[in-house]
């Protein structure tokens, strides 16, 4: 058992690993500045939405196995490891800001006590493990009291827990055998099997990969890992644009496509591109490390370039069947988080959708099962509702942005010919998600990105 501090440990990653190394048998304290997560994690629900997290939070309160806090100090000294798992956003010429990690080593400097192995979790430009090093260098010394670790985080937002009790792999960076061994230690059970508390999905497949490397590997795979994905979203979106033109069907490419065993069929929908709090800081990041480093990185700009254009054909739809003005016309979107299952809004495309949308005066209604009040409080004028036939109610266009199951199983006779509604809207399916002979059949016109008719 370790004493484990987690740093921003009430957000998305801070608040997984927390709950995950906890749930591993280590007694966790997780320190937060943001008082309003903090209030609801005390009391066993989490601002953040992640499948079945809140009875293993519970369970892990109950057993004293992790408490929140929002003092750093005592957090930093009751604790021999320190993950740090605070943001890094993008500056305006797409580097990572690092001022929050770098605040919080700074206040390590001035409070380690024992030898503490930092660890980093933050998804941070390569050259950061020495940034903190030095930070940390002012006062202490590297190797006797403390060491800095890279440990990214391969979590997918929503499945988050699955992710951190069954991984693809868990990837450790650092030079320094000593911390290497805390750090195996930390992961053990995982690696076993062990849970102290009820987990439903706990790994017991093969074995987990456990890569140990330097600290730039460990950094540079997360950026190419977030790089891939990226370029695999802009790569079918283009597949997609050409499809449209020569008429073919996106969806039996796509599935023609993944059938191909060294393709495969994960992150190949379209749609309107990749937001979010990741994909496109993360690549931007990797951009601005390439150029910094004299490397021209052709390709990543290409997948960038493909990923601006991706709203202007969704816009193009919209003023195709609404003609130029958008003027107080009805539109409905559906899904405003950056993807189904999450209720995180932070960069989500339907939200930019939505201001360029309201920017020209249209009436625009949103729909979301998890993010209605996250996209309220980003954009208090949006009107937005979890009740999916109430947004649909005098829409003249809907627009499906996000692949959530319950927009498959829509019910169009309401809204179609012979429905309550005076005219049926027409909708635009970005993501190949609609029940297509569901809308013909009740006389509703459509488009799917990717395809004709
Ligand atoms: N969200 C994801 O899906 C995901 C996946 C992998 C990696 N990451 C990376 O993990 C990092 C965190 O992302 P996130 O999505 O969890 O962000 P988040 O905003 O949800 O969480 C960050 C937390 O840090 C807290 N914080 C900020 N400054 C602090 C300080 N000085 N002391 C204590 N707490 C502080 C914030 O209050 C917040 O709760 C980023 O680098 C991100 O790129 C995110």
């Amino acid at each position: 058992m370790t004493d484990i501090g987690v740093i921003g440990g009430a957000g998305y990653v801070g608040l997984v690993t927390g709950v995950g190394l906890a749930a591993l048998g280590h007694r966790v304290i997780a320190q937060d500045i943001d008082q309003r997560r903090l209030e609801m994690l005390r009391r066993g629900n989490s601002a953040v939405y992640e499948e079945g997290l809140e009875p293993i939070l519970r369970q892990l309160i109950d057993r004293d196995q992790i408490s929140f806090t929002d003092d750093q100090i005592a957090t930093i000294r009751n604790s021999e490891a320190l993950f740090i798992a605070v943001g890094t956003p993008s500056l305006a010429d797409g580097a990572a800001d690092l001022a929050q990690v770098i605040s919080v080593a700074e206040q390590l400097r001035d409070e380690i006590q024992q030898y503490t192995v930092v660890v980093v979790k933050s998804t941070v430009p390569v050259g950061t493990i020495d940034v903190v090093v030095d930070v940390l260098s002012q006062k202490l010394r590297v190797g006797e009291d403390f060491d800095v670790v890279s440990n990214p985080e391969f979590l997918r937002e929503g499945s988050g827990l699955i992710d951190f009790f069954a991984p693809s792999r868990i990837i450790v960076g650092s030079t320094s055998v000593r911390a290497l061994k805390v750090l195996r230690e930390i992961y053990e059970p995982l690696l076993n099997g062990n849970v102290v508390v009820d987990v439903p999905w706990i790994h017991s497949g093969p074995e987990i990969p456990y890569v140990e490397t330097d600290p730039t590997s460990a950094q540079l795979t997360k950026y190419a890992a977030n790089a891939y994905l990226a370029t695999r979203i802009s790569f079918i979106n283009e597949i997609a644009g050409i499809s449209e033109k020569v008429g073919g069907n996106i969806g039996d490419i796509v599935y023609g496509l993944g059938l191909d065993p060294r393709i495969g069929p994960g992150y190949l929908k379209p749609g309107i591109g990749f937001g979010g709090p990741c994909l496109d800081k993360d690549l931007r990041a990797l951009i601005t490390l390439a150029g910094e480093n004299s490397y021209d990185p052709v390709m990543f700009n290409g997948v960038l370039q493909r990923n601006k254009l991706q709203m202007r054909e969704v816009m193009n739809k919209i003023v195709g069947a609404l003609g130029p003005s958008l003027y107080q016309r009805r539109i409905a979107l559906l899904g405003l988080a950056f993807k189904e299952g999450t209720n995180d809004v932070r960069h989500s495309l339907s939200i930019r959708l939505y201001r360029a949308l309201r920017d020209q005066g249209a009436s625009v209604v949103g729909h979301d099962l998890l993010a209605v009040d996250e996209a309220k409080e980003l954009e208090p004028e949006l009107e937005a509702s979890t009740d999916v036939g109430a947004v649909l109610a005098g829409a003249e266009v809907v627009v499906a942005l996000n692949s959530e199951q319950i927009y498959a199983d829509i019910d169009w006779s309401a809204v179609g010919i012979g429905g309550t509604a005076d005219r049926p809207p027409h909708v635009i399916d970005t993501r190949g998600i609609l029940d297509t002979n569901a809308l013909k059949s009740n006389g509703i016109t459509f488009d799917i990105l990717g395809s004709t008719g």
